[in-house]
């Protein structure tokens, strides 16, 4: 039996900017994770067992653009087994889908390193080590395809390294192995907390990505200088971090709000919950993610981490979670 997990993740700066090869930072979110376990299967064929999303079905009788059975079948190749084993394959998450916690790229995550862990130990197999980080990654964002049509990267490269990660999207011409992008982690110099409150509505990532889109078809200068905006923004989040000074993430949180809004992609909902972590003493506070639905985070002193978290849930939040970056 081989075992993973993978964590959730929040993104702290730069999300929608980040597509179009601005930088962002996102960070892991141990408090949430994926987990996947592969058994021997007493039953001829690869059965999944993932009782959350009520899926227990043979590989075979899944659409073959499942994003499960996409992670099992690009795969198998790799490791030239043949006949393929009889296998049972167990998910479960405690991460909120469509929530900008990155559920699926978790689960691509750790399904990927559980079974090619499983694969690798099978007599005949070619491969007999475990995926690199990098090699998980590559197969992580080719399934964030499906999930999202043009992702950025992101996502699969904060929950493979579950470090603190500083992200800039590929530029076409690279020759880089396609992971999404350029992977920077990082050093956080003193630990900071921050809040994350869930709207409780899920929202497609891939509308709000497609909504951006036209309006840089529209207006490309006014659109282009406030992913400038952003992407500057971010670099000087990663300084601040870097640097040991998080009490100045806060306006910058404020700021990349403020552009969020500007692009459409908060909602009412959103805004309440940021103003009410900020009058409840945050020292700033921005949606995150696709938005128009999902999580917002707010940057906190650790002691008022329970009143921010209060004040978010008597806002409405359906769910929060109390996070040190570290
Ligand atoms: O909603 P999430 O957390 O999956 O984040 C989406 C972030 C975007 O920048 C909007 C899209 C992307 O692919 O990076």
């Amino acid at each position: 039996m081989t075992k993973s997990s993978a964590p959730g993740k929040i993104i702290l700066f730069g999300e929608h900017a980040v597509v179009y090869n601005r930088p962002a930072l996102a960070v892991p979110v141990m408090q949430v994770h994926a987990d996947v376990e592969v058994l021997d299967s007493p039953r001829a064929g690869i059965w999944i067992n993932a009782p959350d999303v009520d899926l227990h079905a043979e590989l075979n009788t899944l659409p073959s653009n499942h994003p499960i059975a996409s992670v099992i079948n690009d795969l198998f190749p790799l490791f030239h087994i043949s006949p393929l084993p009889s296998l049972e394959i167990k998910i479960t998450s405690t991460i909120p889908v469509a929530s900008g916690l990155g559920s699926g790229a978790a689960v691509s995550v750790a399904l990927i390193r559980a079974l090619s862990l499983a694969l690798s130990e099978i007599e005949g197999t070619s491969i007999v080590h475990p995926l690199s980080d990098e090699q998980v990654n590559h197969f992580a964002y080719e399934i964030e395809k499906i999930h999202h049509g043009t992702p950025s990267g992101i996502d699969n490269s904060v929950i493979t390294y579950a470090r603190p990660v500083y992200f800039i999207k590929n530029l076409p011409a690279s020759n880089n192995k396609d992971t999404g992008g350029i992977i920077e982690t990082f050093k956080v110099g003193v630990p900071f907390t921050i809040v994350i409150g869930d709207t409780g509505i899920t929202a497609l990532t891939k509308e709000s990505v497609a909504d951006v889109r036209k309006l840089l078809r529209m207006n490309q200068i006014h659109w282009e200088s406030v992913f400038d905006e952003i992407g500057q923004i971010a670099l000087m989040a990663r300084r601040a971090i870097e640097s040991g000074r998080p009490d100045m993430l806060g306006e910058l949180m404020d700021q990349n709000h403020t552009f969020l809004q500007e692009l459409t992609v908060s909602s009412p909902e959103l805004d309440k919950l940021v103003g009410a972590a900020r009058k409840a003493g945050a020292l700033g506070a921005k949606m995150s993610g696709g938005g128009r639905g999902g999580n917002m985070i707010a940057l906190v002193e650790q002691d008022q981490a329970e009143a921010v978290a209060s004040a978010l849930i008597s806002a409405g939040a359906r769910n929060v979670i109390i996070t040190k970056v570290e």
